[in-house]
């Protein structure tokens, strides 16, 4: 048996050998075309990176180059537009140099029997009642200033301050109707407070509607609508009525179609308390009543020749009326009708004024007549108007 063992295992160990050989080969060979794969792919993805990058530089050069064309064009339609502002602004000053120089508007096309008549009546009432309480003989000259504090609530509203006094605490009606404003302790606080957050609520005795509300000698002034319009008389800042009538005035209607929310607009001048409003009797004309801000009667009543149609607001200065026209489309503001109750100023001779620069509608306009200012309240923005003046005796 050893014999032929040992020979049969030598043949088995080569050929095994053999084999072994012979799969190491066919490994290797495996391996190398493997490898020759992966190369070709490496060189094609260099081939392909080398590409996009170039391609990528050439993109970046091309949009560095727009990129340089819109700066230049930019720079172009900025001294355009920079020409264009100062074109504007020449237009506005010969506007406004235009408007001075131009004569006032007759005020309303209506029959001139009928207003002389009122005119007479007017003049007779006021010679026999009718005693200015100040010696003022103010007329306004221009609205100049304007200055935009804040924004503030709703499209319609009315601001101001105490009235007689002209300083202190803000009042803010906000919106058409309601029964609580705001008391802000200073302008400041006002303009920097946001929303209601520096200022204190004061709920009211009852419900405002429109904007005629006004705030004078610590009280707020409002008219109460219902079947019976009443006038309440109402203490700051606590909020209780101190006083309430029934307005002798019947039939009323809005003074201004363009805020027909506003059936009584009460208004504070150098001489006290005002209401402005109409009546059915003569429906296409403002009237002007003077209050007595402590018995909340109607001392004394006038038919006014300026039309209700298009007529945003109004407001009084030293006993005159200036009646504030505007279109429906908000156009510019302008006074284009007076009434003085004094008649040193007859509604021909005051000039026609434009409010400055502003394209739109003031839901309420209110004088404030030691600061010579008007407190309004414009597509819910708070602005203030200066006015300046000269004496009715110089025309
Ligand atoms: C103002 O009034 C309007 C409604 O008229 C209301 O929606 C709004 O919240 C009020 N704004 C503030 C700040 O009170």
């Amino acid at each position: 048996m050893r014999p032929v063992l040992l020979l049969v295992l030598p043949v088995l160990l080569l050929v095994l050998l053999g084999l072994v050989g012979g799969q190491q080969q066919a490994l290797m060979d495996y391996l190398e075309r493997r490898l020759q794969a992966i190369e070709e792919r490496i060189s094609l993805w260099h081939e392909q990176t080398t590409r996009y990058a170039s391609e990528l530089r050439e993109a970046k050069q091309a949009l560095v180059l727009q990129l340089e064309g819109l700066e230049k064009s930019k720079e172009v339609q900025r001294g355009e537009l920079d020409g264009l502002g100062t074109r504007v602004s020449r237009v506005e000053r010969e506007m406004d140099f235009l408007e001075t120089q131009k004569e006032a508007q007759p005020c309303v096309d209506v029959d001139e029997k009928l207003v002389e008549q009122q005119v007479t009546v007017a003049k007779e009432k006021t010679k026999l009642k009718y005693a200015k309480l100040s010696g003022c003989k103010d007329m306004l000259e221009s609205v100049k200033g304007m200055k935009i504090l804040k924004r503030f609530g709703d499209s319609e509203g009315v601001w101001g301050r105490d009235m007689s006094l002209g300083a202190g605490r803000v009042y803010i009606f906000n919106g058409s109707s309601d029964d609580t404003l705001y008391q802000f302790p200073s302008l400041r606080d006002f303009t920097s407070s946001s929303g209601t957050t520096l200022g204190t609520p004061i709920r009211l005795p009852g419900q405002w509607r429109g904007m005629g509300h006004v705030v004078y000698r610590s009280h707020a002034y409002l008219l109460e609508e219902g079947a019976e319009p009443r006038l309440l008389k109402v203490s700051l800042p606590g909020g209780a009525l101190a006083d309430s009538s029934v307005l002798p005035l019947v039939e009323l209607l809005p003074p201004y179609t363009l805020t027909p929310d506003t059936l009584l607009d009460l208004a504070v001048d150098e001489e006290g308390l005002w209401a402005i409003y109409a009546t059915r009797t003569d429906p296409r004309h403002v009237a002007l009543a003077k209050m007595d801000a402590d018995t909340l009667a109607v001392s004394h009543t006038w038919s006014t020749p300026c039309a209700r149609e298009n007529a945003e607001a109004a407001f009084v200065v030293c006993g005159t009326l200036y009646v504030v026209y505007n279109t429906r489309l908000p156009g510019r503001s302008r006074v284009q009708c007076v009434y003085d109750v004094g008649e040193l100023l007859a509604a021909d001779e005051a000039p026609l004024t434009y409010f400055p620069r502003r394209q739109g509608a003031h839901s309420s306009l209110k004088y404030s007549p030691h600061e010579k200012l008007l407190y309004a309240w414009g597509q819910g923005y708070q602005i203030l108007y200066k006015l300046t003046m000269r004496s009715k005796l110089d025309i």
